[in-house]
């Protein structure tokens, strides 16, 4: 379902001159026996993740789909980037699939903020407040606000029906809070950090109450654990992606792009950035992760892309079979000269826009290209991409001697925030 072509890399090394190294990396990782190891609970999910609280998430999203016009999903960063690039993915961005799904407790933007609480006044709406710690402040400060909505606008019982908290199984600030108030929770296992829990609750459930068919997210997550369960480099091609950003960084490569032909894709990098940058960007080492929607951002970062400094590398992530497609019509007049393009359809101009794009950066730019091809953007291949992502940035870390599943960096501008605010 996710195929890798490094056809087009300049990779100077072997990729099969690493199968030891990688070897005991996949070793370490599926024995619990490298850096991190109580945060690997993602790798045998597709398998043991509780199917009692799974269906009880259906049938609560199955209510909360009947009666609201909008869902609040409350959370930040791994509590929301892997809900929002699955909704946009796999619904597209104007999809007419009710009720809207609204991100909300991921900025102190007072503007936004604002904005949304006057947008969902008059709508009937539900709450989803997702969050491991309990305390992250951009979450806790706008929950506290939805808080108080839902109960001066329904009542305390009925705000408490209409409130899903997805928390720690017995601990944290959230927890005593949905005890406390009798809300409807979901756990977010001990053993799977944010970033990697998009295929949990955290994720499964503001998808499901989107409309998108979970099971098969499932069914894509253990196609994807099952492909990738052999270490063999010939074999696995996330191993393979592993390998290849290594061997681009030995080559001077220090920023990788992943591109994306497709809009609703954008968020799906976002989320990508997160998991890459957050698991591997410590002890000054790792690649900076960025992204670029093409062939939007062709007429803006693509100048540097083509002829700017040779820092970098692309990882297209390209789509086999768009979601939806159109033919271009013909015009009698032809006064805008498109008539070479009538009868095409528009799938193929953005495939032809992507091969010469590749031609112009690897040719002539001299961009080193990886290519990841999935087969669609359905429900199913989201589900296999996520897996094959994860152990592609489990790999690549251990392979830098890096535990991907911590992020001490990001304390640092917390501990300064909260002196300045007055935090005690
Ligand atoms: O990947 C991570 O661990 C982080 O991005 C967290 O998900 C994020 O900081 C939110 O934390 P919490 O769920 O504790 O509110």
């Amino acid at each position: 379902m996710m195929k890798l072509d490094t056809k087009h890399a300049f990779l100077k090394e072997d990729i099969a001159g690493y199968q030891d190294i990688v070897t005991k990396c996949h070793e370490d990782l599926h024995n619990k026996t490298g850096k991190g190891n109580d945060y690997v609970g993602w790798v045998e999910w597709p398998n043991n993740y509780d199917k009692e609280e799974y269906a009880r998430l259906k049938s609560v999203a199955a209510d909360i789909r009947e009666k609201c016009d909008v869902l609040m999903v409350c959370g930040i960063g791994g509590s929301y980037l892997g809900a929002r690039a699955a909704v946009e993915m796999i619904n597209g961005m104007y999809s007419d699939k009710k009720p809207e799904i609204i991100f909300f407790g991921n900025t102190f933007s007072s503007t936004y903020i604002a904005q949304v609480m006057e947008y969902i006044k008059d709508k009937e709406v539900a709450v989803n407040v997702i969050s491991k710690s309990g305390t992250t402040t951009e979450t806790a400060l706008a929950f506290r606000l939805l808080k108080q909505f839902m109960e001066e606008k329904y009542g305390k019982e009925e705000a408490a029906k209409r409130i899903v908290a997805t928390t720690d199984k017995a601990r944290g600030t959230l927890k005593t809070i949905a005890d406390k108030e009798v809300y409807e929770t979901f756990v977010i296992p001990d053993d799977i950090g944010g970033r990697f829990s998009v295929i949990t609750p955290v994720g499964l459930f503001p998808i499901a109450v989107a409309g998108i068919d979970t099971d098969a997210i499932m069914t894509g997550l253990k196609k994807a654990y099952e492909d990738l369960k052999d270490p063999d480099l010939s074999k696995n091609d996330a191993y393979a992606y592993a390998v290849s950003r290594r061997i681009l960084e030995n080559q001077g490569k220090d920023v990788e792009m992943l591109v994306s032909y497709e809009t609703q894709m954008t968020m799906v990098a976002e989320w990508w950035k997160q998991l890459f940058g957050e698991s591997e960007g410590k002890e000054c080492k790792g690649n900076l992760p960025t992204s670029a929607n093409f062939s939007t951002d062709l007429h803006s970062l693509g100048q540097f892309v083509q002829d700017g400094k040779k820092v970098l590398y692309e990882t297209l992530l390209l789509i086999d079979k768009p979601t939806l497609d159109l033919n271009f019509p013909e015009d009698a007049d032809n006064l805008d000269g498109m008539n070479y393009l009538a009868g095409k359809s528009v799938d193929w101009v953005n495939k032809m826009a992507c091969q010469g794009t590749l031609e112009a950066h690897e040719e002539t730019g001299g961009v080193p290209n990886l290519i990841l091809t999935l087969d669609d953007m359905s429900a199913e291949s989201f589900g296999y991409m996520c897996y094959f992502f994860f152990k592609a940035c489990a790999i690549t870390c251990y392979m830098l001697d890096i535990n991907p599943f911590n992020q001490p960096g990001v304390e640092v501008y917390k501990k300064n925030m909260f002196r300045l605010l007055g935090k005690k």
